[in-house]
């Protein structure tokens, strides 16, 4: 007996004196980069050292360890998973167009450095330079409130809410009164479609949230469209637009709405400029905000003009951020911090609650499995680049008002946020959620709901919905 807690306690200590001798020399070989270097240069080290690019895509090639045994498969394990994570080509893409990192790669960076989760221990091992030591990470979390507050208008909120990944709805956006009400208009004008029956508004009812509420939208000709509807509010603080992010501004948006088959199925502009040449009185004021008349960029330019005027500032969690404690109860301030600490909020960041990045559906487990039957729909960003790494990309929508834009995803296949939080917390996180941690966060979404015009933002089929909601047994 003795003796074998003599070789247990040898052998404890030859590991304890191994890792010890490890950390020390990792210590010492691991320094921060000099002080008298640029905060963009030190951070550029610190990411060369961390082998950052090796497991998240961008110029560099795989270290060498690929081919040892155990740390090799480790590595190359990790590297496919930290791609699917975080794809690091998406933010090289703005730095290469001399653009700052995108707002979504800077919050998913910010998780990852504040919490020290990065290089994993597969990579650190026997990387002895990359571990993101307590100095390291201070250098680099320096970077990234610089990166968020310059470009981002990440402002502090408030005191108590000093840098966050979610920004409050400002109250205001600069529109031009005469253009935007114009653009009211034609939002309501169902001469915009094809058969007269349709307007941007039967999809985009401002009463309705800025949804339909449907599975699937229904447009001209009474044909059915093939996702659901996105909301209009707050769609100007989206970077892109559409399931596949076909658009990158909302006149552009504005534009393929009028001529998609199923929306208003137009052929071109030239039959609503026509139609609207006989109406006198539109006309006429049209002239007097645009001197040249009816055409396709002026049209879309008074469509997208409106949509400045779709915010809803004010919502209860952005009191809270702007420092009233008492804005929204304790449960939602625990689905808060849920929120964060389960990484919802490296997609759904910034003013929207997403609409800044693509992302794929199903990072942690598949969406989409080989059995189920695949529509172009589903295929989301691939649908347009074509590139692999695209598939099942989507753009990630926003959760303003979320409590009232449902069904949810782009298949409709959530009908309720219950059923929504416990997906993607599966789906994208690889995480099942307790029934009191699914209502902490879905009572936080409760909390989103902004205010239009000074109103709180309602939805007419709110009844409705709150029977189907009962039906699922979920409260
Ligand atoms: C050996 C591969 C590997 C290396 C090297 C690596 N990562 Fe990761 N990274 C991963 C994996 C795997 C994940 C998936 C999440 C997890 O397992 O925690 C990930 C996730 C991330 C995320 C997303 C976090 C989230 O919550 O969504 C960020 C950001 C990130 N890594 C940044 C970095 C940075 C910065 C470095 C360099 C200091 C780095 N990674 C080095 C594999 C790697
Ligand atoms: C038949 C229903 C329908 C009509 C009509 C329609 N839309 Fe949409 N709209 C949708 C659907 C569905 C989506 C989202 C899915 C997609 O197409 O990718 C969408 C997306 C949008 C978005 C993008 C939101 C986001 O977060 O990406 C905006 C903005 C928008 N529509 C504005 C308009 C305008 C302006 C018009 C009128 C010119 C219009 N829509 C007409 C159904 C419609
Ligand atoms: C990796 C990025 C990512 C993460 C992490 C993530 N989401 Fe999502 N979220 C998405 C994408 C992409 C969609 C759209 C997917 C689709 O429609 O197929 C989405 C959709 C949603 C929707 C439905 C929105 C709508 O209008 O239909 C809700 C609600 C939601 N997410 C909540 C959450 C919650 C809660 C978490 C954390 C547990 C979370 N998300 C984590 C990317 C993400």
């Amino acid at each position: 007996m003795k003796r074998f807690l003599n070789i247990i306690w040898k052998i404890t200590g030859s590991v304890i004196i191994l890792i010890g001798t490890g950390i020390f020399f990792s210590r010492i070989v691991n320094q921060v980069p000099p002080d008298d270097m640029a905060l963009m240069d030190r951070v550029n080290v610190i990411i060369d050292q961390g082998g950052c690019f090796i497991c998240h895509g961008g110029p560099q090639e795989f270290c060498q360890h690929i081919n040892w045994p155990v740390f090799g498969p480790a590595i190359r394990r990790d590297a496919e998973k930290g791609i699917r994570y975080a794809d690091a080509s998406y933010a090289l893409a703005y730095v290469i167009e001399d653009l700052p990192y995108d707002e979504t790669s800077l919050v998913k960076l910010q998780k990852a450095v504040s919490q020290q989760s990065m290089p994993p221990l597969s990579f650190y091992v026997i990387h002895w330079r990359s571990y993101l030591t307590q100095d390291k990470k201070e250098i680099f979390l320096d970077w990234i409130y610089n990166q968020l507050s310059t470009y981002y208008a990440h402002p502090r909120p408030s005191e108590e809410h000093p840098f966050e990944p979610v920004n409050p709805v400002p109250g205001f956006v600069p529109y031009d009164t005469d253009k935007a009400a114009l653009g009211e208009l034609l939002f309501h004008d169902s001469r915009l479609s094809v058969d007269n029956t349709v307007t941007c508004a039967t999809c985009h009812n401002l009463y309705t949230a800025g949804v339909d509420n449907l599975d699937f939208s229904v447009g001209v000709y009474n044909q059915p469209g093939t996702s659901t509807s996105l909301s209009v509010f707050n769609a100007i603080f989206h970077s892109f637009y559409f399931w596949n992010g076909n658009a990158f501004t909302l006149q552009e948006q504005t534009y393929q709405a009028l001529l998609d088959p199923v929306k208003m199925g137009n052929d071109s502009l030239d039959r609503i400029f026509d139609i609207l040449s006989e109406d006198s009185s539109l006309t006429d004021r049209f002239l007097a905000s645009y001197p040249k008349g009816y055409s396709d960029s002026t049209i879309t330019d008074a469509l997208a003009e409106f949509h400045k005027t779709l915010i809803t500032p004010n919502a209860p969690f952005d009191r809270y951020l702007k420092g009233d404690a008492e804005a929204i109860d304790q449960q939602a301030q625990e689905g808060y911090r849920l929120f964060k600490k389960f990484g919802c909020a490296t997609c759904h960041n910034g003013t929207a609650m997403g609409g800044t990045s693509f992302q794929f559906m199903g990072v942690a487990n598949d969406y989409f499995p080989n059995t189920r039957k695949i529509a172009l729909v589903d295929l989301g960003r691939y649908s347009v680049t074509s590139l692999p790494s695209d598939m099942y990309r989507f753009k990630v929508p926003g959760l303003r008002n979320i409590a009232l834009t449902y069904p949810y995803f782009h298949d409709a296949s959530a009908k309720t946020l219950q059923e929504a939080v416990t997906k993607m917390a599966y789906f994208q996180r690889d995480k099942k959620l307790s029934k009191r941690q699914v209502r902490a966060i879905v009572s936080f979404f409760n909390t989103l709901t902004g205010e239009f015009k000074g109103t709180p933002l309602n939805n007419v089929n709110g009844e409705e919905h709150k029977d189907i909601v009962a039906q699922s047994g979920q409260k």
